[in-house]
């Protein structure tokens, strides 16, 4: 297959051009302007008016994620059709192994679980307990596997979060192994008291669920998580980052020349903790952990994402449906934690990053693509528009004026945290490896 891409705008992260890409065999092969290649191309696609910009690249996402409420409502198949619709082609999604389970045992299972996936996809794999073989079990992730980025969780202590003790270890480990720590920093023990304290208060409605969960114990525990970083050498990568008091550690830790990435999602830079104040089945949607925070968190992630304290925007794609959420309508400890987002993450950052003039356009390239690549080793095969780089392209109509909607979203959800918010900028066409994904495989 031989694509060519006529007249459209390249952005990359460091520059932006106008020429012409010729794609075969899921690679590009050429870069000019009024390119007149010397092959026929089986598809022509005019891209006047277009930016043709990197396939996006959404780091955090939970496709079919377990819970005592189900499994989140998106599997690979329907997320990654999601994902298509809105100019993401590559995500990275976890293996979480069960107690006892091997991590290898685990990747192949997931690995199964997510056949039908339609976009390139990796894994953050999770160490969730400390045993003597997990080392050596850490090293084979990286060198059998080709994954190089592990996933710990400091909340959700009765299940698959750690103690501090094996953090450490797992720290020691993945930066021996040549690794990258990936983790979800809240304090999880003392979360857990204050969760207990109001449920023995009778304290049970959805709107305890942000009160439980405040800004100060995230800011510990990515303090905590830095500095035990850089007691072990270990390289590490902080997801959705919610609060400002997170990104004074994360800028310090920056300027100390720390290798410390950092994640933020949409919905902390474009949502606050209001949308709690409203009854069950109105808040239920925006029931996550880390919960929404105040409007002056938001502003201070759009500072910091410009400032380049944040590197990436991942999703946390992690959708539930009112069904679901109504476990804990009595009680907000049951309520599944998540919310959707993968299709929304480009055209959110277009609207109110790039057309507000928060960040520039190369900017939403690096945020949306090329961090993720680099931090996650896809650089250069993925993250650029360049020659040799795979065909992983999206052509964004930046004209297209629409609003987001749960009755017309790809997302398998009734819930949409988005819901009404209007957007400017769409994928006109999503192409992964060369290949144009027909629309109608996700109308
Ligand atoms: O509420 C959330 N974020 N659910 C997904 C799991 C996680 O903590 O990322
Ligand atoms: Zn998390
Ligand atoms: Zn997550």
């Amino acid at each position: 297959m031989r694509l060519l891409i006529k007249n459209g705008t390249i952005v990359n992260a460091d520059k932006s051009i106008e020429a012409d890409v010729l794609c075969e065999n899921g690679k590009i092969i050429e870069i000019e302007k009024n390119l007149k290649p010397k092959i026929v191309a089986d598809k022509v696609i005019d891209a006047t008016n277009n930016y043709v910009i990197p396939g996006g690249i959404d780091p955090h996402v939970h496709m079919h994620l377990p819970s005592p409420a189900g499994f989140s409502s998106d599997d690979f198949l329907t997320g990654s059709k999601a994902a298509l619709a809105g100019g993401t082609t590559t995500f990275i999604d976890f293996v979480t192994p069960k107690k006892g389970q091997l991590l290898d045992e685990a990747i192949k299972e997931r690995k199964l679980e997510a056949s039908d996936c339609l976009i390139n996809y990796s894994f953050h794999v999770s160490p969730i307990e400390w045993r003597d073989t997990i080392a050596n079990e850490i090293k084979n992730c990286i060198s059998n596997y080709g994954y190089i980025s592990f996933k710990v969780y400091m909340a959700y202590k009765s299940n698959i979060g750690l103690d501090d003790d094996v953090l450490l270890k797992v720290m020691k480990t993945v930066a021996e192994a040549g690794g990258l720590l990936v983790v979800h920093c809240e304090l999880g023990d003392e979360i857990e008291e204050i969760r207990n304290d109001f449920a023995r208060k009778g304290k049970l409605s959805h709107k305890y669920h942000p009160l439980s969960r405040p800004s100060l114990l995230e800011a510990e525990a990515v303090k905590k998580a830095i500095d035990m970083a850089e007691e072990t050498s270990c390289p590490l990568y902080i997801v959705h980052v919610s609060s400002s008091k997170s990104l004074k550690y994360i800028s310090e830790a920056k300027k100390r020349g720390q290798t410390v990435y950092a994640e933020t999602c949409p919905q902390y830079l474009l949502l606050d903790n209001t949308k709690y104040k409203e009854n069950f089945n109105n808040s239920a949607a925006y029931i996550m952990s880390p919960p929404l925070r105040e409007e002056e968190d938001n502003e201070a992630l759009w500072k910091a994402i410009s400032n380049g304290t944040i590197n990436t925007l991942g999703t946390d794609h992690c959708p539930f449906t009112l069904e679901q959420k109504s476990a804990g309508k009595n009680d907000f400890r049951n309520i599944p934690n998540g919310a959707g987002g993968v299709e929304h993450r480009l055209t959110l950052l277009y609207t109110y990053g790039v057309l507000t003039k928060k960040i520039t356009l190369n900017q939403f390239v690096a945020l949306t693509s090329t961090n993720a690549a680099k931090i996650f080793q896809m650089y250069p095969s993925k993250g650029l528009i360049e020659i040799g780089s795979d065909a992983d392209i999206t052509i964004w109509d930046q004209k297209k004026v629409s609003k987001i909607s749960s009755k017309t979203h790809k997302q398998n959800c009734d819930l949409n945290i988005y819901e009404n918010i209007k957007i400017q900028g769409e994928p006109r066409f999503t192409i992964k490896n060369g290949e144009i994904i027909n629309q109608s495989l996700y109308l």
